[in-house]
């Protein structure tokens, strides 16, 4: 029998980790013939949760769980991890300004990169979802400077499922008919979703749609802020769909992309596109065993331009500010 693939979940307590634990465990994450064992992390206040949680997924007696170890420990939990989903983060409380975020964020994100450094499994694969994604990512990666650079992500997954399931809405095609659309940039208000090179049904989405108007007031802030209509809706900030989207990002990098479409992934800049390198956007990638490609070649027109370069330059000041305050 196949040895257990080690998968390591921060926030295991959290809203996400709740609707996340239990689809990893069913083997949608990496596959229904992959047996896995789960590291939980959490802080103190956090383990008794992380507890019941445990003890639910016994209870589902799934067929590929070999075993759930939970821990407050980082260099515990991520001692042999092969795939590690960082969930747990500071969020934004009233009257917190940026600099206070990145910072409390840096005090969680820093050591779990050195933790990841020191222990991981040479093959170790980083999902960030914890907000700020993007910048705790590089921070995290800046922290592991002997895991190769490329193995730290963060999720635009999420923003990625919901452009495509805008874009159906609003033409009528059925999700699977969408192709090739890329969310650019930082998983943040700033984002931007791309339409000028989708498919729908083999035939250029932008065209299809033919409506620049609807495309810059109404379904580019429609996905950008999709997580705040959530929160107003729902009381209470999306989960199920972030944890669906953590399971699709790690499938996909693990399995590939199907041929002739594409997905989106927050991944460390090689300068394409003009995204300064080092920094941590979305980035319109293919996959292939265990590993990504920028799709290269696309003709970014000047609508596009001006978004891109706007995240982008979000993302770039983050960095900064992480910078000025050691976290780098
Ligand atoms: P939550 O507050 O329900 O859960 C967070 C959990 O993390 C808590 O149980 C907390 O105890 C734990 N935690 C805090 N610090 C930790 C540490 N140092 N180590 C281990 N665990 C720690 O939050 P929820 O709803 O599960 O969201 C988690 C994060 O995901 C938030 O930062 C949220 O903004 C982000 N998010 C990101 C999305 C994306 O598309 N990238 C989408 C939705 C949420």
């Amino acid at each position: 029998t196949r040895t257990p693939v080690n998968v390591t979940v921060t926030g295991a307590a959290g809203q996400i980790g709740y609707a996340l634990l239990f689809r990893i465990a069913s083997g949608q994450l990496l596959g229904a013939d992959v047996p896995v064992s789960l590291r939980l992390l959490e802080i103190p206040q956090g383990l008794k949760a992380a507890e019941g949680t445990a003890m639910e997924l016994d209870d589902c007696a799934f067929p590929l769980l070999r075993g759930i170890e939970i821990t407050d420990d980082a260099n515990a939990a991520f001692s042999g991890a092969n795939v590690a989903l960082l969930v747990g983060a500071r969020p934004r409380t009233k009257g917190m300004e940026r600099g206070d975020l990145l910072s409390a964020n840096g005090g969680i994100f820093k050591p779990q990169g050195k933790a990841i450094n020191d222990h991981a499994a040479d093959d170790i694969k980083v999902l960030v979802v914890g907000n700020p994604a993007n910048t705790n990512a590089l921070i995290a990666q800046a922290a592991a400077p002997d895991v190769p650079a490329e193995r730290f992500t963060a999720m635009t997954r999420l923003d990625h499922n919901r452009a495509i399931s805008q874009l159906a809405a609003k033409t009528g095609a059925a999700v699977t008919d969408i192709k090739r659309l890329t969310i650019w940039g930082n998983h943040s208000a700033t984002q931007y979703p791309d339409i000028f090179h989708a498919e729908i049904a083999g035939k250029n989405a932008a065209e299809t749609v033919n409506d620049e108007q609807w495309l810059a007031d109404t379904f580019i802030p429609t996905v950008a802020k999709r997580g705040a209509a959530i929160i107003e809706a729902r009381g209470a900030s999306s989960a199920a769909s972030a944890a669906n989207a953590a399971i699709d990002h790690v499938h996909t990098w693990v399995n590939g992309t199907p041929a002739g479409d594409w997905t989106s992934m927050g991944i460390p800049s090689d300068g394409s596109y003009g995204v300064p390198e080092g920094i941590i956007s979305s980035f319109p990638v293919t996959t292939k065993d265990g590993r990504y490609e920028i799709v290269q070649g696309l003709d970014i027109n000047d609508f596009s331009r001006a978004r891109i370069d706007a995240s982008v330059k979000e993302l770039t000041e983050e960095r900064d500010a992480v910078r000025e305050l050691g976290l780098l």
